[in-house]
């Protein structure tokens, strides 16, 4: 079907329009272009407003006049969610695709390689099913443990979400498919999500929320991004000149297109001014005549939407010319990859007398109990549902590849419709009781984790609590197994021997896990985010999910570990945390130079071996902290990260290359990262929590900061800074002489300091008119275009 639609377009474009165009979808981009402009000059005002959004739930706007193509966007992130046809909403009647682990899964694998894998897969399967966008991923940070989307993003930290957005994107784009970086920013709550105000200050917004998407944008270039259903600092997602045109095109050089979350569009002509390509879904023409009216009113002008749609038609033809003919869909290798990448993604939490690995030889009797184990789930609730092409179950696979060598009995220990019915735990205690270990499968039931809905508190239902501190009673070898798509309480942390966590698993996850469990796969999964012991110890709990349609980021740039390290707080499993069945040792921690400057950069080498006796996996990290600051900044920002696989008394030497941007912060008043000079401790680490090896570098900036003075500016600021300080010794040297001691120059002036802390304006008043309203008005403009060395 997509090749006869794409062959009667090209025939169409090529003989039809001879004389107007030559619509062969070029293989020189510098051709594309100038068939693309030509194409533009075609097409009538109605035209180009109507592909400035969807044809349906699905495509994008085709003009048959002239040959221009629509192009498939469909659902993922971690599976395809594709609509039998564009114009069918695709809830349940979804074609049967690959569901990979969801994305807190993926990025507790820590693994850029193996999410590229997961990338090309996604893509492949993409071709397969004549979707030319993939609609992720999604990198919104984890504000919030209660955010209902946490599932589907990756992680609270900035640089480990945008590595793996980027990794997943060139994975998805390296198949001709493109992806959509979602949700264009500052999507964090679910609460209210068509109107919440994402109220935060700058350098937040720089340094946490869009951090991940400069990355993915700078790294990948994904072909389109979703801009977001919210607003922040009071602009919707779709309508902000800043964040769409400024930030994104001319500060990280975005290539590709915006188009907008489903039905997020409010002001389409406000959207087309920010820089929003398309309106998804397009299912009328109200918003197209809107754009219409306005550039005949000469309120929008057409030469912008002539831009626009040339960005437009870049993407379709790059997509058409890219599609694959006769893709196949690879079911068994697919579900033997998305097995790997469960294995690869599940998080061993607590290890105890290394109750785990399961062996023959240590236990005959396993007794499994949850429901989970024989009813799996795999997945998060909304548009990320993807229906499995094959679903496996834990008991039935483990009896199938282990029931040989070990006896497996099952007890259903709670029902997923009621969460406070325990009757089944006392069957359960008789299962467990004559086991030589039990696997107690619990978790969050579906309901618990949901697109448009946020979580109200943390905690697993009560009869998964109760069954598993009931089981830890009778069987010491208890281990709990957990499927969830985000952190949750544990009260019974201390009474089990063992914890892992599988989250959402996707449709092959029952082998993943049992592949760590029997210790075919040594867990290498560490934590993406935080684990509380409580709710009421995490960054956001005064301000989530926000009210009266405002949602204030009052942590600021103290989110996730970065919150637990300042306020001192234990957190239930730290960020980077992750335990493997064998040990890692850091060594020769070393730095190519022990002072640099900001444009010299840092290399910094560490020594891991495997001092275990099983393979293993390790992820370092690579922490920076500024040890004095003119600003506040968190105890330590991860920068760096590397995952490597070591046999046993194996030792790699990891490198990492470190920037002037990792040793910065952003300046909100300058509008620039600034890397000041002073020192630094970088550290090697295991976990946030586990610094392995430390080690301090000098660093000497050589910036040119402006130094942004103004009236408001206090006479302080003034006096301190060299340059300033001669202008006000010229500008008022009598004021300075009667602070100034007998016999001393103005520079040992001695001011009080109330004299001094008042804003520059003031000081007509504060000195009785000895500095004039000329005179602030004459030092500011000095003042301005002044530079200084941070
Ligand atoms: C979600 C997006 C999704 C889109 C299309 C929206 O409600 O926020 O993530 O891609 O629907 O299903």
């Amino acid at each position: 079907m997509k090749n006869l639609l794409l062959l009667t377009a090209l025939a169409f474009m090529t003989t039809t329009l001879s004389q107007t165009v030559t619509a062969q979808t070029p293989k020189d981009p510098q051709d594309s272009q100038v068939n693309i402009k030509r194409l533009v000059s075609q097409l009538t005002l109605e035209e180009k407003a109507s592909l400035l959004s969807g044809r349906d739930d699905w495509s994008t706007q085709s003009i048959e006049r002239l040959a221009i193509p629509w192009i498939w966007l469909s659902d993922g992130p971690h599976g395809l969610r594709r609509a039998p046809q564009t114009n069918k909403p695709g809830y349940g009647d979804q074609l049967p695709a690959t569901a990979y682990p969801t994305a807190s899964a993926l990025a507790a694998s820590w693994d850029l390689d193996l999410i590229y894998q997961v990338g090309q897969s996604l893509g492949e399967e993409s071709q397969a099913q004549d979707v030319n966008v993939l609609l992720g991923p999604g990198i919104n940070i984890k504000r919030s443990v209660l955010g209902g989307r946490n599932f589907e993003f990756f992680s609270e930290d900035p640089v480990l979400s945008g590595e793996l957005g980027a990794a997943y994107i060139n994975g998805v784009q390296s198949q001709g498919v493109g992806t959509s970086l979602k949700h264009y920013a500052a999507n964090n709550v679910e609460t209210r999500r068509m109107y919440m105000n994402s109220g935060m200050d700058d350098r937040t917004l720089h340094e946490i929320y869009l951090t991940p998407f400069e990355i993915a944008v700078r790294k990948a270039q994904p072909w389109t991004i979703m801009a977001s259903y919210n607003r922040i600092q009071g602009v919707y997602g779709t309508q902000s000149p800043y964040l769409l045109t400024d930030v994104l095109k001319k500060q990280w050089g975005y290539q590709g297109i915006v188009i907008s979350d489903w039905f997020a569009v409010v002001d389409p002509v406000a959207a087309v001014k920010a820089g929003m390509h398309i309106e998804m879904p397009g299912l009328n023409t109200v918003n197209d005549n809107l754009i219409i009216d306005a550039v005949k009113s000469g309120e929008l002008d057409e030469a912008l939407i002539d831009r626009m749609v040339t960005d437009i038609l870049t993407i379709v033809f790059k997509a058409k010319s890219l599609e694959k003919q006769g893709v196949e869909l690879d079911v068994e290798k697919h579900h033997n990859h998305a097995r790997r990448v469960a294995a690869e993604s599940i998080t061993l939490l607590k290890n105890q007398n290394n109750v785990l690995p399961v062996n023959p030889q240590k236990y005959q009797e396993v007794a499994i109990i949850g429901e989970f184990a024989v009813n799996p789930r795999f997945q998060g609730n909304g548009s990320s549902e993807v229906k499995p092409t094959r679903l496996d179950q834990f008991l039935e696979l483990v009896k199938r590849e282990y029931g040989e060598q070990i006896n497996f009995s099952y007890a259903q220990g709670y029902q997923l419709s009621n969460d406070n019915d325990f009757s089944l735990i006392d069957e359960a205690k008789e299962v467990a009781v004559s086991a030589d270990i039990a696997l107690v499968f619990a978790g969050l039931p579906l309901h618990y984790e949901s697109e448009g809905i946020d979580r109200t508190h943390i905690d697993m239902p009560a009869s998964h609590n109760r069954l598993i501190s009931e089981i830890a009673k009778v069987q010491k070898n208890t281990v709990a197994v957990l499927t969830n798509g985000s952190a949750v309480t544990m009260p019974w942390v201390n009474e089990v021997n063992g914890i892992l966590e599988t989250w959402l698993a996707g449709q092959a996850g029952a082998g993943g896990i049992a592949d760590v469990i029997f210790g075919k796969v040594n867990p290498s999964g560490k934590l993406a985010e935080t684990f509380p012991v409580k709710l009421e110890d995490t960054p956001a709990f005064f301000n989530f999910p926000g009210e009266q349609g405002e949602v204030l980021y009052g942590e600021q740039i103290f989110v996730g570990y970065r919150y637990y390290d300042k306020k001192k707080i234990e957190p239930l499993f730290p960020f980077g945390f992750g335990l493997s069945y064998t040990d890692f040792e850091y060594s020769e921690l070393a730095f190519s130079a022990t002072s640099i400057t900001d444009k010299t950069g840092l290399d910094v080498t560490v020594k891991i071996t495997n001092s275990g006796d099983v393979a293993g996996k390790e992820v370092v990290q690579l922490y920076v902290t500024d040890v004095h600051s003119s600003l506040q900044r968190p105890k330590k920002e991860l920068k760096k990260f590397s995952k490597i696989a070591l046999e046993p008394g194996q030792a790699k030497t990891v490198t990492f290359q470190l920037d002037s941007r990792d040793f910065s912060y952003y300046d909100a008043i300058r509008k620039m990262w600034i890397a000041e000079s002073g020192e630094f401790v970088v550290s090697a680490a295991s976990s946030s929590l586990d610094i392995r090896l430390s080690q301090s570098v000098m660093l000497q900036s050589t910036q040119q900061v402006p130094l942004a003075f103004d009236e408001y500016t206090f006479f302080k600021d003034y006096w301190n800074n060299r340059q300033t300080r001669e202008l006000l010794k010229q500008l008022v040297p009598n004021w300075i002489k009667g602070f100034t001691p007998e016999g001393k120059s103005a520079d040992d002036a001695e001011f009080q300091d109330f004299m001094v802390e008042h804003p520059f304006i003031k000081y007509p008043y504060i000195t009785n008119g000895e500095i004039s309203p000329t005179q602030v008005k004459e030092l500011v403009k000095k003042s301005q275009g002044m530079t200084y060395t941070p």
